[in-house]
């Protein structure tokens, strides 16, 4: 198959030996970026000042949650807590401890697909997962540590211990914390995960966890609150990181588990389809559940009775009773976040920025505006899978050839005006080209190893024709030997306008150097079906944390697994036919995450820049400061939030500490006085 695949690509290329007349020009190294200061530096402390594990003399809750209790409806909350619950610290907290009531709005662009997260449903982003999953680890936060105390921070595992030989890492769970729907959390739930959800091939979870995320180890169980992974090779510490979202974020194995075809469910289809978007109460380790859910209207969260972090006087947390979700677009949660009828935005694209900043400017603003480090970064990938993935047709796999040549994606780069680019989004000192890679500003980067292929238009077709493109009709257009004109196929993401402003300037930059690109714009989970099952020839993507932190995420750095990268994964036998440059990234990677000296891990990935934007691994567009904007009534919004670092804004603050103080609340709840009913039933339930 794959040999009759390239024999055809081949033939519709008709690969032969052009001579390069036309001279390309030298890389260089990228421009340095317009000075832009973040507004609001973080607070840096060590992981310990933000929280602890004890037990309190006492604990407290809402007195309509209390109500439960004396209703006999609800044990009494310290017998909901765990032994010891997670105890979040005063001195840390922006506002001191904070008092109980009112409501997050928060305005998406996504839709909830259903809430099996580990069969890959998507909740609809904008921070509605990272409020019902919590993790093992937590990273979001890490934006205000210490460089000495950088490592993930505790959260469902409380502790953990590598063995001297560094291959086995104990792993000690909470004690005692409960389901929201009072179902005890153990290790039968992290169980299920490794093995039921990561380890089994028929399951793809949502953030596309497998084997090599956590290094190849194997799960054992200690007991009820202690497991073990076992590793081949010595402390992967990277594995820590992944404990973190959205990956090592165990579901309720009581609800999941009759479900999986491996313990009487039916298939795996209908494992993945058991709690559609209308199912109610799911069961969740976080601060809020789901209880109401109106299509394209709503969804509602109610807090957790049974959560298992307190203040240092003993409440229990969250302090906010409710969240909201408007099911909207992007573009209307910066809108509504300026007006004050939504609390809270990644201002994020940024053909938004003027108009919110010129809103959020005036004293009278409802909403503060805090800009951050430049971490919104947009990369054109060409798919480089040349075995399969993705099944392309005669054509695709031309194009695949294709992009597997380093002439082509020269061609790519040189090609574009990534200046141009960037103004036709918004003008002044945001945006800055980028030439792919780990960003400029963050703390792996190396502007000496990083190479950059300037806008040349001359360079771009000299090296279309090396690549063996000429416009043999003369319409313009580069042609498929003695055929048709090659047309390539950019898959965008529809849901952000900025996604679809930038596709649209690279097919018209494109065009310019004779190059035929035609879009393809997806929304949401059609999307996302269509990335990670390969069907596209280019994409373009808005990056990941990997490329900011390094630590978080790792392993997304390069193909090191068969389904890990995001522009070439194994095809349907788990076959990865790596290019040469692929292969030096996932051993630079590899050592990176076996490496546990500082030096010796920035010289990598010295490295990896280097050979990442040397060969064009992807083409990357333009790199852009992001904003957090969040209604002015909150209290314990950290300074210097970024949107997006370690994970996204939702995760950094720690909504499970914000407060609106008594004065400020504004009594927008849809069900006050309600908790989250049983799993599977209609909604919430009130005292009565
Ligand atoms: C979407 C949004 C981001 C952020 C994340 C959270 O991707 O675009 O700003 O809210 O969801 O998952
Ligand atoms: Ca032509």
């Amino acid at each position: 198959m794959m040999i009759q695949r390239a024999a055809m690509a081949a033939l519709l290329l008709g690969v032969s030996a052009y001579a390069v007349s036309a001279e390309v020009m030298a890389p260089t190294t990228p421009p340095d970026a317009p000075k832009f200061d973040a507004q609001g530096e973080p607070v840096f402390v060590n992981r310990a000042d933000v929280a602890e594990f004890k037990a309190l003399p006492s604990y407290n809750e809402p007195a309509w949650v209390k109500a439960f209790v004396d209703a006999g409806k609800l044990p009494p909350v310290a017998e909901r807590l765990p032994k010891e619950p997670m105890v979040y610290k005063t001195a840390n907290m922006p506002d001191g401890n904070g008092v109980y009531g009112d409501v997050m709005r928060h305005v998406i662009g996504g839709r909830p697909e259903g809430w099996n997260f580990w069969a890959g449903q998507s909740y609809g982003w904008g921070g509605i997962d990272i409020a019902l999953v919590e993790c093992l680890t937590r990273t979001g936060p890490l934006f205000q540590i210490n460089a000495a105390d950088l490592t993930p921070m505790p959260n469902l595992a409380k502790s953990w211990e590598w063995s001297e030989d560094g291959k086995t890492l104990t792993v000690h769970l909470v004690e005692g914390a409960k389901w929201s729907d009072g179902a005890p959390f153990t290790t039968a739930d992290t169980e299920f995960y490794f093995n039921d959800v990561v380890m089994d091939e028929n399951v793809t979870p949502l953030m596309g966890a497998s084997a090599a995320t956590y290094a190849d180890g194997v799960y054992a169980n200690v007991d009820d609150f202690t497991f073990t992974l076992t590793f081949p090779t010595a402390f992967p510490e990277s594995v820590l990181y992944n404990m973190a979202y959205g990956n090592f974020c165990p579901g309720p194995s009581h609800v999941l588990k009759p479900q999986h075809p491996k313990y009487g469910g039916k298939d795996y289809d209908s494992f993945q389809k058991a709690f559609p978007a209308d199912y109610m109460n799911f069961p969740v380790m976080g601060g809020w559940t789901v209880v109401e859910h109106r299509p394209d209207d709503v969804v509602v969260l109610r807090r957790n009775p049974y959560y298992w972090k307190v203040d240092e006087a003993g409440n229990q947390l969250p302090y906010l009773d409710e969240m909201q979700y408007r099911l909207s677009t992007w573009g209307d949660r910066d809108v509504q976040a300026v007006a004050g009828t939504g609390d809270f935005s990644n201002l994020e694209q940024a053909e938004n920025y003027v108009e919110a900043l010129k809103k959020a400017a005036d004293p009278a603003s409802p909403a503060k505006l805090a800009f951050g480090p430049r971490t919104i970064g947009y990369t054109l990938y060409p798919n480089l899978s040349g075995n399969g993935w993705g099944e392309p047709s005669a054509e695709g796999q031309a194009i695949r050839e294709l992009n597997r040549s380093l002439d082509f994606r020269k061609a790519i780069s040189y090609g574009m005006d990534r200046q141009r680019l960037g103004d036709s989004l918004v003008k002044g000192p945001f945006t800055v080209p980028y030439p792919g890679g780990l960003y400029a500003g963050t703390s792996y980067y190396d502007k000496d190893s990083t190479v950059f292929y300037p806008y040349d238009a001359a360079s771009a077709k000299a090296s279309l024709e090396a690549a063996g493109l000429t416009d043999s009709d003369g319409d313009g257009f580069v042609n498929v030997a003695g055929g048709a004109n090659l047309n390539v196929t950019l898959l965008t993401q529809s849901d952000y306008t900025t996604d679809k402003n930038l596709a649209e300037g690279v097919v018209a930059m494109m065009g310019e150097i004779g190059l035929k690109v035609t879009l393809s714009a997806l929304t949401g989970k059609d999307f996302d079906n269509a990335r990670d099952a390969g069907k596209y020839d280019w994409i373009i993507i808005r990056n990941g944390t990997e490329l900011i932190t390094v630590v978080q995420n790792t392993t997304a750095l390069a193909p090191t697994g068969p389904s890990v990268d995001v522009n070439h994964r194994a095809n349907g036998t788990g076959e990865l036919d790596l290019l040469d440059h692929e292969k030096a990234m996932v051993d630079i990677v590899n050592k990176f995450i076996g490496s546990r000296d500082a030096a010796e891990r920035s010289d990598l990935m010295k490295q990896y820049q280097k050979v990442y934007t040397e060969n064009l691994d992807g083409i990357g567009l333009t790199a852009y400061p992001g904003a957090l904007i969040v209604n002015k009534r909150f209290a314990n919004i950290p300074a210097g939030a970024p949107i997006f670092m370690y994970n996204w804004a939702e995760d950094n603050i720690i909504r499970e500490r914000v407060f609106v103080p008594a004065d400020k609340q504004i009594g927008a709840e849809l069900h006050p006085n309600t908790l989250p009913g049983e799993p599977g039933s209609k909604g919430p339930v009130s005292v009565e």
